[in-house]
């Protein structure tokens, strides 16, 4: 068998089939001990483009610095908002952005952020120091419009009464010329509406967002969207109730429980549930504490790897329990859940810019951790309508690192452009089998899965994204199409034999996806994931 695999390696070689920088990834026929198995008569659902979404939030230099450069003339700008930035944004199709926060946004009045820039007040940022306001509604709109995304604004449910929230859909959706605030939006230069359809009902309600319990959030939800604004443009507004963290799913049937007290038709008022997952507990049980228990994120060993990935696998559970216990409520599954914070989050110390809070030099482990994430969502297209990535730029688990004229796209922000292939396609079947990966944990032997990924169809284009989070073997995998025949293939890879790899200001491309056609002469066929990647096979079915 192997001398066989061999000649057929050759073989395609000598044709020029498969032109690769790095003499490893090849294309024949084989019996491997991993499969991927495409069930092309089996889909899924229609994978939400929303869900390679982003979160920006008034923190660190998220927003200032990272997308608002103001006037600073030596940062090419449109109206002030980043212009590389944006042009990034329209080249991996973002979809919507979520802003203000996060925990901001429970303390944020979006009156302080409207009107002539020079009035506008300062205020105390919920992350310490002072809130200019110099980006705004206005701003934000701006910049989702520049990017070609929507926006998905969270609103103030701890500290601002319900009347507020009305008044910001008013500010926002109402017709030109129709209301005293929308003349107010107009004086600000945006005459037309801004359609706002995405909004969140407070943000992590259950802690930063008001302590309250999920009976008690229950109850303030019921207030705050029993009246809102709808303008008949066409567009309702998708209401996301503040979830839970994690796998608490107590909360999810607490909210529940409560808000349908008053009947089951108040389960109309929600569209969305959002769930927030951070991968931080690299301790490996020693501690539960949030600030002992987190990693670096440049400085790790093969073991911090499987650990980070292992955390944020996890998701995969937690979007299942929340489905089920949605499901007790909502029987016919109107409702999706909204995964809008998710990320690896590493202890300080690898800031790009010194002093930059809850900023991380992202990896090629990130790119991994996210590559794996998105393959999730892809895999769950019933259940998840929207998930938002932490940060956007200059923090957590960012696409972009921004310094006044310095900027990077990051190893995450690769893997968006990578993935961008998915969105909108229909979601297929793929069952995938590799012997798991072994590694040493502290004297015993932990077990993490060895190939994954997930495949999407838009008429005969088919993509299968493969994640190998193996930091050293390469996985040669038996992939049958059962039956179908590709008309044409190629392959985009990122990799590197570093798994520390990352892109800097000062070397900006010391990570990028290599891209290479294929010849794939049957509809089964092998391929050779190389070790610590994320893959892209585009496939034009014939
Ligand atoms: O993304 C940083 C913070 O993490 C958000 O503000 C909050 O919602 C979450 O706890």
């Amino acid at each position: 068998m192997l001398a066989r695999r061999e000649f057929l390696r050759t073989s395609l070689l000598a044709t020029g089939a498969a032109v690769c920088s790095k003499p490893r990834t090849l294309v024949a026929a084989s019996a491997s001990d991993s499969r991927i198995e495409i069930l092309l008569d089996e889909p899924l659902g229609v994978i939400s483009p929303n869900i390679y979404g982003h979160f920006t939030e008034h923190l660190g230099s998220v927003i200032y610095d990272g997308i608002w450069v103001g006037e600073n003339p030596s940062v090419p700008n449109v109206n002030g908002i980043r212009k590389r930035l944006v042009d990034e944004l329209r080249k991996i199709k973002a979809p919507v952005v979520r802003y203000p926060g996060g925990c901001f946004a429970d303390s944020y009045d979006w009156r302080d952020g409207v009107g002539p820039a020079d009035k506008r007040p300062r205020r105390t940022n919920f992350w310490g120091g002072t809130e200019p306001n110099h980006f705004g509604t206005n701003e934000f709109i701006q910049f989702c419009s520049l990017a070609g995304a929507q926006p998905y604004l969270a609103a103030n449910l701890r500290s601002l009464p319900a009347e507020e929230f009305y008044r910001w859909v008013e500010y926002c959706n109402s017709p030109a010329g129709s209301t005293t605030l929308a003349d107010l939006r107009a004086a600000s230069g945006s005459a037309e509406s801004f359609h706002v359809r995405f909004w969140g009902v407070g943000n992590e309600s259950w802690g930063c967002g008001g302590n309250f319990t999920p009976q008690e959030y229950a109850v303030e939800y019921r207030r705050f969207v029993t009246w809102l604004p709808h303008y008949g443009n066409g567009q309702d507004l998708f209401l996301v109730a503040s979830g839970p963290y994690s796998e608490d799913s107590s909360w999810t049937r607490g909210f529940f429980e409560e808000l349908l007290r008053k009947g089951s038709d108040q389960l109309n008022s929600v569209d969305g549930l959002s769930v927030h997952h951070y991968a931080w507990n690299l301790s490996r049980g020693r501690t539960t504490d949030w600030d002992k228990g987190k990693g670096s994120a440049l400085e790790f060993e093969p073991v911090d790897w499987y650990e980070l990935l292992r955390e944020g696998q996890r998701i995969e559970e937690i979007i299942g329990n929340h489905w089920r216990a949605l499901g007790e409520y909502d029987t016919q599954h109107r409702i999706k859940l909204i995964v809008d914070e998710w990320g690896p989050w590493y202890r300080p110390g690898s800031e790009a810019t010194p002093g930059n809070q809850l900023e991380q030099i992202p990896t090629l482990r990130d790119a991994i951790f996210s590559a794996m994430t998105m393959d999730i969502f892809n895999r769950h297209p019933e259940k998840v309508a929207m998930a938002n990535c932490a940060q956007l730029i200059n923090c957590l688990n960012s696409l972009y690192l921004a310094h006044e004229d310095k900027f990077c796209v990051t190893p995450v922000g690769l893997v968006f452009g990578i993935y961008a292939a998915h969105q909108g396609g229909q979601s297929i079947r793929t069952v995938i089998s590799a012997p798991p990966i072994r590694y040493d944990r502290d004297g015993k032997t932990a077990a993490f899965w060895g190939l994954q990924g997930s495949a999407s169809l838009r008429g005969k284009d088919l993509v299968l994204t493969v994640v190998n989070p193996h930091v050293s073997e390469p996985r040669e995998t038996a992939i049958d199409l059962k039956g179908t025949r590709v008309a044409s293939a190629s392959a985009t890879t990122l990799s590197s034999t570093d798994i520390h790899a990352h892109n800097t200001f000062r070397e900006p491309a010391a990570l990028v996806p290599q891209s290479k056609p294929l010849t794939l002469s049957s509809p089964a066929f092998t391929y050779v994931f190389p070790p610590a990647s994320v893959t892209c096979l585009s496939l034009s079915l014939a």
